[in-house]
Formats: structure tokens, C-alpha cells, sequence
């Protein structure tokens, strides 16, 4: 499973990149609002860190517009994933944009029908809300998994992105449907390589070196 971070803040991709286990960025306008930054050049700058896609999101609501958007955001670097909402609009740029060979990222996905309809739009992504979902009564894993059932049915491409990632069981249940991608925030991501018995552990291990008196490095 790919794991994007959902960020715009700098510093923690920077930090995560570093460990090699990052393979993307999501962005979406509230987390450039967050960041205080100018959306092209975070959004440059971000690529320009990671060498997998990094969602940039059009705010248009008309297809002319969203694909006026898209033209500027894709010219930023080769690696943008261009973000759509799922409407009729953002599905018919979806359908142009990827015809073009550009990856497209349709966001705010809330029903296993409106995957199918992105996967036949062609999308490269489906970010299917998984947080915002449970926290309107549904059940978020249970959408990944009725989406990954229909994809499978007809061999669909688009890649599942499980977003809106909130603790880690929510990635736990993401690999285990088999979901292709998680985004998730920073804290989030850390909080995966996180365990009590491995931070006892080393506790336990360092001291009875201590012991020894010996050193790895002479
Ligand atoms: C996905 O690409 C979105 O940026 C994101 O996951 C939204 O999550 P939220 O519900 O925490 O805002």
C-alpha cells in the first residue's frame, strides 16, 4: 500500500520523505489556507521534495474553469495529480485531463456509485472520505470495501485512496481490504511506527549492553 502524506506544511514532508516510505502528497484548499503559504509555490515546492504525485485541487466548479486551472497547476511540475470534485463537472475534466495523459484525483467521494462513476471517467485516483464518513453515522471501511469489490468486478485501473484518515486502525483496515493508497496527516503516519513494547524493548536491550561495557563502534 502507497502512503501519501494529506499535508502542506514543509517541514513534516520533508521530515517523512526522508524515512523513504513516502510515496505522495494530497493537498486540498483548507490545507493550503493551514499552511499560510502561496498554493503555487507550496505546491512546486512540495513536488519538487517528493518524487511521487502531489494532488493539487482546482476550485472551479465549471469544466471551461477547472480545465483553465488545471492548465496553470499541471505546468508546475511533472509530477501534479490534478484534484476534481466528484460532480459532473469535475468528472467530465477528470475525463479530458487523463485522455491527456495527466493524473487526475477525484476527491470527496462518499458512495461505492460515485467510485464506479470515477473509475469510468478514468480517474488515476478515488479518494473516498473515510473520517467524514464515520463521523456522519456510516461506516468508512465499509465503503473501501464495497468500492474495492467493484473494481475488482471489472478490473477497473483507478487506484482507491483512502482519505480523511483519522488514527491508524483506519490504515490497518486499509490494508487489509486492500486498498491501494492511504493519506493521512503526519501525526498520523508517525503514530504508525509507534509501539509501547518496542520503546520498552530498547529500554530493556540498552541497559543490559550498558552492562557489558562494550561499544559496537571502537
Ligand atoms: C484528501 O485528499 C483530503 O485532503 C483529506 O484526506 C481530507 O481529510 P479531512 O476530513 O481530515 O479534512
Amino acid at each position: 500500500m502507497k502512503f501519501f502524506a494529506d499535508t502542506a506544511e514543509i517541514d513534516d514532508i520533508r521530515e517523512l520523505a526522508a524515512t523513504g516510505l513516502l510515496d505522495g502528497v494530497t493537498t486540498n484548499p483548507s490545507l493550503i489556507a493551514k499552511s499560510g503559504r502561496d498554493f503555487m509555490e507550496v505546491t512546486k515546492e512540495i513536488c519538487g521534495i517528493v518524487d511521487g504525485p502531489v494532488s493539487a485541487e482546482v476550485v472551479a466548479l465549471d469544466h471551461e474553469t477547472m480545465m483553465k486551472e488545471a492548465e496553470i497547476l499541471r505546468k508546475l511540475a511533472d509530477n501534479v495529480c490534478i484534484k476534481v470534485p466528484l460532480t459532473i463537472d469535475g468528472l467530465k475534466t477528470c475525463r479530458a485531463l487523463t485522455g491527456d495523459g495527466t493524473m487526475v484525483n477525484v476527491t470527496l467521494c462518499f458512495s461505492a456509485n460515485q467510485a464506479l462513476l470515477a473509475a469510468k471517467a478514468g480517474a488515476t485516483f478515488v479518494s473516498p472520505f473515510v473520517g467524514r464518513h464515520d463521523d456522519n453515522g456510516f461506516d468508512g471501511m465499509e465503503l473501501i470495501s464495497d468500492i474495492r469489490l467493484i473494481y475488482d468486478n471489472y478490473d477497473f485501473e483507478t487506484e482507491i485512496l483512502v482519505a480523511s484518515v483519522r488514527h491508524v486502525t483506519h490504515v490497518l483496515e486499509s490494508a487489509r481490504i486492500g486498498a491501494d493508497v492511504m493519506t493521512a496527516p503526519p501525526a498520523v503516519i508517525k503514530a504508525l511506527f509507534k509501539h509501547v513494547l518496542t520503546d520498552k524493548g530498547i529500554e530493556g536491550f540498552l541497559a543490559d549492553w550498558a552492562k557489558t561495557g562494550q561499544s559496537i563502534i571502537r
